[in-house]
Formats: structure tokens, C-alpha cells, sequence
């Protein structure tokens, strides 16, 4: 009976204290996309108040950020999507690009076994077989509810209409409009200077999507858009055949699934690591309470840290295209294994990487990718993370279609040993192979509390993709901040190798720095990106949702 009363006093402090967490971020009753641009989260959510669902949602939103956002969104790259239907059925579908037929292992190095620079970064020899259009068409097949030309034709209107410049993609065409030239010479669409309050037209574009509309999926692959689309990869000195193009086939994928604590957490499978490192650094800090602590408190930085170290040492060595290489995911998401991953922790120091593993890299700058999140009015959720790679992929533009290409091919490792752009290092499990998928790091994902719908979250940022998806929903879930303000809170990240954390430049007192570097944890000073711009949904205790938008970019909630 006092058991009773206690545990009844104990457990009303508990939803005392969540039910304290004030939403701050756009609040709606039924139905919401966040996504990189506000006319994208827009389309998205017309097509729900249409009466069309989620997926239907993802298609317009997917394409639509290829008319807002061509710094990621995309008809020449690729994605994964995680979802969780109104009735609990979840799944994933991988729609991620594909090396050309021609690739092999070496196909970036030169006579001396050294990589080429740029080779796997810039321009046509970048780029590989994309999965967008495939992606969304296979989407509308299984889940759709709307016809395809009620959902496509607002964006091809759109795409005529133009869209207004902001401020920061004013700055983002200035910052690369010399590499985008140099690829594509003057005659290219952005050529121009724009400057904030523009309004950038995009025909051609248009005139890819009608055709689209009208024929299908196969007009991509087969077609007319097929055709020009490899013929003008090849006249660039590219690998991407018209037969590359037919190939091309999405894989539904089973998700990573585990549980945390009392949530169930679902999200993407390889060839992406993020499901499987995500699930092994909730798993290595599940024993330790990262509650207790204080949120950003050098504790929880450094047992989140230890994690972090530990997990990428195995996503560069294990992972990759699951269809090529065989990976052990019952050794490395073991209990046990990650438990005793985890001995060597010690919250008085630092373990260094070198004991981890071993090699030393650098650090190189990040792009971009997109993430959008969308809850429909019957509860079905949608998490997808698409990308070109980097800014603007390989920065070709194919100006007769209207469209960007991808760079994906420098997520595979072209060397053993030598990092990529974003200073992952890979191993043979990621080298080049013909038709192989390149290992990503994008980490849609969903979070089910207590049997429901809780959290759709994501983000790009690279490698750093991963670690800021675990800050967002640990930033929910153990430090109770509301959606907006767990999207905002300031991140840091670690990944193995190169052995130094980064923090964002705002929010991280020196005081923390300190306390972390008298433990033996090395901090690139030097170096603050912003990590991530994470769009993510909560569903409230009511049933009503929360957005949570970045303000690092343009990002916005909109919803009904
Ligand atoms: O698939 C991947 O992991 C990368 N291509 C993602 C690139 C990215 O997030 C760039 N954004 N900052």
C-alpha cells in the first residue's frame, strides 16, 4: 500500500516534470511537414489538406525541394526513407544512387595508386546513377493515395512560377557560382548573379517533370529525359550510361529497430550506417543515465563522446552496401558486445582513438543534404533524408533538363585508409564496385513512445548526421527540452577519427572546454561548423504536434 502510494507519487513527478516541456515551436492539431524551405513544408501540406496522405505529402515535398533548395533537393541524387503508418507497420525504402556499370575499385586513382583530386568530387566523373525520381514513383505505387499528376503538377507550377532567392541561398550561389561555372561554363542558368528577393525560374525543370507526369517513371530511365540525361554525363567525361539508367532499382529495406530505455526507435538500415550507429551509441550509453547529468554538461558531452568514438570505429570499418558485403549486425548490435565495448570508458578521462583503432586524418569542410519530416491527419509518418552530397552535388548542371547531378560516388571509399570529404575513412566494405551503393550516414527516423507515434526527426550534415540525430532525441527525451528548442539546442561531435570533438560556435562555454580538456580530450579550436539543420515533429501528450524547425537555415514548420 505505501509501495503503492510511493510509486503512484513518484510516477506524477515524472509526468509532472514532462508535462512542464512548453512546445516553442509552431503547434498544429492534425497534420505538418518541416522541411528546408516554407513553399516546400507549403506543397506538402496542400497535398494533405487535399486529402492526400504522407507519402503523397513526400512526393511533392521531395521534388518541390528541387525547385526551392537545388543546393540539395534533387531529381539527380537519391535518399532513404523511413515510415511508420497510422496502423504501427513500419519500413524502409532505399532509393539511394548506384555506381555505374563501368566502376571499379580503382577508378580514382592514378597510375601510382594515388587518388586523383576532385576526381570523385567534381563534375561528371562524380557522379553516380540517381535513385529521386525511381525513389518517389515507388513511393507513389505502394503508398500513394492522390493520381500522380494531382501531386506533381502544384510543383511543376511552382517550378514555372519561380521561386524568391533568400538571403542565404543568395549567399550560397555567390559562394559557389565560380565552381559551378567551371564545370558548366558560362552559358549555365547560374551564370546570373542573384540577390536576395530574385526570383529564380526554372523551365526547363518544368518541362522535365510535365514529361515525367505524363510518361512515368520510365521517362527518366528509358526515355526521352534518359537519353539526354546520359548522353550528357558522357559528352562531360562521365560514367552514367543510358544502360545505367534502365537498371536502376529501389530496395524496400527492413529498418534498424531497437529500443531505448521506454522508446522504440526506428531508422534507416544500410547501406546507410545511421540506423546501425545511431542503435549501438543509444545501446553503449543506456547503462549510465545521461539524465542525470546536465544537458551540454561536460559529463553528458564526454559519455556521449565515448559513444560516439566507439560506434564510428565500427561503421568505417564494418559497413556498407549490404546487396555486396556481408555484415555482421547481430555481433555488432549485440547487448553484450556494445556493454563491453564500452569498459574501457572512464568518466575520468578520455580513451584516446588510437586505442580504439589507429590512423590519423583530416577533418574536411561539409556540404549539404536535406531532411524533411512529415505526420499526415490519420497519424501515418514519413522521415526522409535525400541529398546531392555536396553543395550542389558534383556541381554539374544539366541546363537542357533543369536540374543538379550528384557526387555521390565519394561516399564510397576510393582508397583504403584515405578519408573523403567529409573525413571518414573507409575500409574494403565500402570500396567501388559496379551497381554497389555508396555507405551514407543520413539517419531518417522515427520514435514511438509507449506504442505511438512520439518523435519524426533527421538532418543533413554529413558524418555529422548521426551524432546530431542523437542529440535531438536525447535532448527530448532526457533533458525535456520541447521540439524547437531541442532542434536549436547547440550540438558538438566526434567520429573516432580524426580523435578531436567539434562544437558549434555559439553555447558551449569555455568552462566546459576546460573541464573536458583537463580529462585528456583533444578540441579542434579552430574549427566551429554548424552541425546539421534538423527538421523534426513531435507528437504531443494532447495529439497535437509540434514542429521543430532549424534556424540555422531557411527551414520551416507549416501545418494544419
Ligand atoms: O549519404 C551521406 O552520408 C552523404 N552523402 C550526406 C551528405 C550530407 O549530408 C552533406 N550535408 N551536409
Amino acid at each position: 500500500m505505501v509501495f503503492g502510494l510511493i510509486f503512484v507519487l513518484a510516477f506524477s513527478f515524472v509526468q509532472c516534470r514532462k508535462a512542464a516541456v512548453v512546445p516553442t515551436g509552431l503547434v498544429t492539431d492534425t497534420a505538418m511537414v518541416v522541411s528546408a524551405r516554407e513553399e516546400a513544408s507549403a506543397i506538402g501540406v496542400a497535398i494533405l489538406k487535399k486529402g492526400g496522405n504522407a507519402f503523397d505529402a513526400m512526393i511533392a515535398t521531395e521534388l518541390a525541394l528541387a525547385v526551392a533548395y537545388p543546393y540539395a533537393g534533387n531529381l539527380g541524387g537519391g535518399g532513404f526513407m523511413v515510415y511508420r503508418k497510422a496502423n504501427g507497420d513500419v519500413g524502409s525504402l532505399d532509393y539511394r544512387e548506384k555506381a555505374p556499370l563501368s566502376s571499379h575499385k580503382d577508378m580514382y586513382l592514378d597510375s601510382l595508386g594515388n587518388v586523383i583530386p576532385e576526381m570523385s568530387t567534381v563534375g561528371a566523373t562524380a557522379v553516380g546513377v540517381p535513385g529521386t525520381i525511381a525513389g518517389v514513383f515507388e513511393v507513389h505505387a505502394k503508398m500513394g493515395s492522390l493520381p500522380m499528376d494531382e501531386i506533381l503538377q502544384p510543383v511543376i507550377e511552382f517550378a514555372e512560377k519561380g521561386v524568391v532567392v533568400t538571403k542565404n541561398q543568395a549567399e550560397r550561389l555567390d559562394r559557389y557560382r565560380d565552381q559551378i561555372i567551371a564545370v558548366n561554363g558560362e552559358e549555365t542558368l547560374f551564370y546570373t548573379k542573384c540577390v536576395e528577393g530574385d526570383t529564380l525560374y526554372y523551365p526547363k525543370l518544368a518541362s522535365t517533370l510535365t514529361r515525367i507526369m505524363e510518361n512515368g517513371r520510365d521517362e527518366f530511365y528509358k526515355g526521352e529525359t534518359a537519353k539526354t540525361l546520359a548522353a550528357f554525363i558522357q559528352e562531360k567525361g562521365g560514367f552514367v550510361t543510358e544502360e545505367d539508367l534502365a537498371r536502376y532499382e529501389v530496395v524496400w529495406r527492413q529498418p534498424v529497430i531497437f529500443k531505448y530505455k521506454d522508446l522504440r526507435i526506428i531508422s534507416m538500415s544500410p547501406p546507410s550506417s545511421g540506423g546501425v550507429t545511431i542503435n549501438q551509441i543509444f545501446k553503449m550509453i543506456e547503462p549510465y543515465d545521461i539524465g542525470d547529468y546536465d544537458q551540454n554538461s561536460p559529463e553528458a558531452i564526454q559519455l556521449l563522446t565515448e559513444a560516439f568514438r566507439r560506434a564510428y570505429a565500427d561503421r568505417n570499418y564494418y559497413l556498407g552496401d549490404p546487396d555486396y558485403v556481408s555484415i555482421p549486425l547481430d555481433f555488432l548490435l549485440n547487448d553484450r558486445y556494445l556493454k563491453n565495448r564500452m569498459e574501457t570508458f572512464s568518466i575520468a578521462k578520455a580513451t584516446k582513438s588510437e586505442d580504439v583503432s589507429h590512423g590519423t586524418v583530416e577533418i574536411i569542410e561539409s556540404a549539404e543534404t536535406t531532411h524533411y519530416s512529415i505526420v499526415d491527419a490519420e497519424g501515418n509518418a514519413v522521415s526522409v533524408t535525400t541529398t546531392l552530397n555536396g553543395a550542389y552535388g558534383s556541381k554539374l548542371y544539366c541546363d537542357e533538363l533543369g536540374f543538379f547531378l550528384n557526387n555521390e560516388m565519394d561516399d564510397f571509399s576510393s582508397k583504403p585508409g584515405v578519408p573523403n570529404m567529409f573525413g571518414l575513412i573507409g575500409a574494403e566494405a565500402n570500396s567501388i564496385a559496379p551497381e554497389k551503393r555508396m555507405l551514407s550516414s543520413m539517419t531518417p527516423t522515427i520514435v514511438e513512445k509507449d506504442g505511438a507515434l512520439w518523435l519524426v526527426v533527421g538532418t543533413p550534415g554529413g558524418s555529422t548526421i548521426i551524432t546530431a540525430v542523437a542529440q535531438t532525441i536525447l535532448n527530448v527525451h532526457e533533458f525535456d527540452l520541447s521540439m524547437q528548442q531541442a532542434v536549436e539546442a547547440p550540438r558538438f561531435h566526434h567520429q573516432w577519427l580524426p580523435d578531436f570533438i567539434i562544437f558549434e560556435p555559439e553555447g558551449f562555454p569555455e568552462s566546459t572546454k576546460e573541464a573536458l580538456k583537463a580529462k585528456g580530450y583533444l578540441i579542434n579550436e579552430g574549427r566551429t561548423p554548424v552541425i546539421g539543420k534538423v527538421d523534426a515533429i513531435r507528437v504531443l501528450a494532447d495529439g497535437r504536434l509540434e514542429g521543430g524547425a532549424d534556424p540555422r537555415g531557411d527551414d520551416k514548420a507549416v501545418g494544419y
